[in-house]
């Protein structure tokens, strides 16, 4: 299975792919994590991991990727074995790859990443105890791109706010245009917040969990250590998406 997560800028889609990466892990399946976000570096720290190499660098860097026969690398497929050693970093059975950061000023834009990331995401081919887990950039400028096309089902993280809720009307329309299913997570969020999240997003039926604001995670996230906590909310999700 392949998921998709996304959603407005600091709402939680790094937490959640690290902590549904554990929880996967611990129910025997074999994880895959892109770190499709070329600006942030959170992530790995999150997974206890290294940060791999840019994979954009197996191509000669970003202009590589659009190089002729580039594409044909991944053809007839690639399973998780085949993902080069160098451009992976693992610890137990998660993985994680990283499609490429920008690292300097006046570089060029990141069209390239997400090229990578949809032709990547469209040639994995997957076992059944096998997911693959994207956690994208804020914003939808992936589902502009394509990406989400190659998903099965796209998770989008809503934290408590107004644009969160406008985000989940939009995002549940361009997933339908795919033909994917959108699930929707609130985060940081307390009881009355849920409430009022609940009422407010259209299609509500689509809330999957709701995880409260824990200091726990926040701690771990401000210490830019590994995330090693099993939550309900976290199985659920898990549960619901299969
Ligand atoms: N349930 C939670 N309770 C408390 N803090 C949380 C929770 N979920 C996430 N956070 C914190 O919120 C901040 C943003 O989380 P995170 O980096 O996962 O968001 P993001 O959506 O990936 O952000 P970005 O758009 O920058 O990539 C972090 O400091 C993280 O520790
Ligand atoms: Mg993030």
């Amino acid at each position: 299975m392949k998921l998709i997560l996304c959603g407005k800028g600091g709402c939680g889609k790094s937490t959640i792919s690290a902590l549904l990466a554990r929880a996967y892990e611990a129910r025997g399946y074999q994880v895959l994590v892109i770190d499709s976000d070329e600006s942030n570096f959170g992530l790995h720290k999150q997974l206890g991991l290294e940060l791999p190499e840019d994979f954009t660098h197996y191509f000669g860097h970003k202009k590589g990727i659009f190089a002729d026969g580039a594409a044909d690398v991944f053809e007839p497929g690639w399973h998780l074995s085949d993902i080069p050693a160098d451009y992976q970093s693992a610890d137990g059975g998660v993985r994680l790859m990283a499609i490429g950061k920008i690292a300097d000023a006046g570089e060029g834009c990141a069209c390239p990443m997400g090229a990578l990331t949809k032709t990547l995401l469209e040639h994995l081919v997957l076992g059944e105890k096998e997911v693959v887990i994207v956690d994208t950039e804020a914003g939808v400028e992936h589902f502009g791109r394509g990406v989400d096309r190659f998903a099965d089902a796209i998770l989008m993280v809503a934290d408590p706010s107004y644009e969160s809720i406008q985000l989940a009307g939009k995002i549940s329309d361009m997933g339908k245009t795919f033909g994917k299913p959108v699930y929707i997570v609130l985060n940081k969020v307390d009881a009355q917040q849920r409430e009022m999240m609940e009422e407010a997003i259209r299609n509500r039926d689509s809330i999957i969990a709701a995880l409260p604001p824990d200091s726990e995670i926040l701690m771990a996230g401000l210490k830019g250590e590994k995330l090693t906590k099993s939550l309900p909310e976290i199985e659920e999700i898990i549960d619901r998406v299969r």
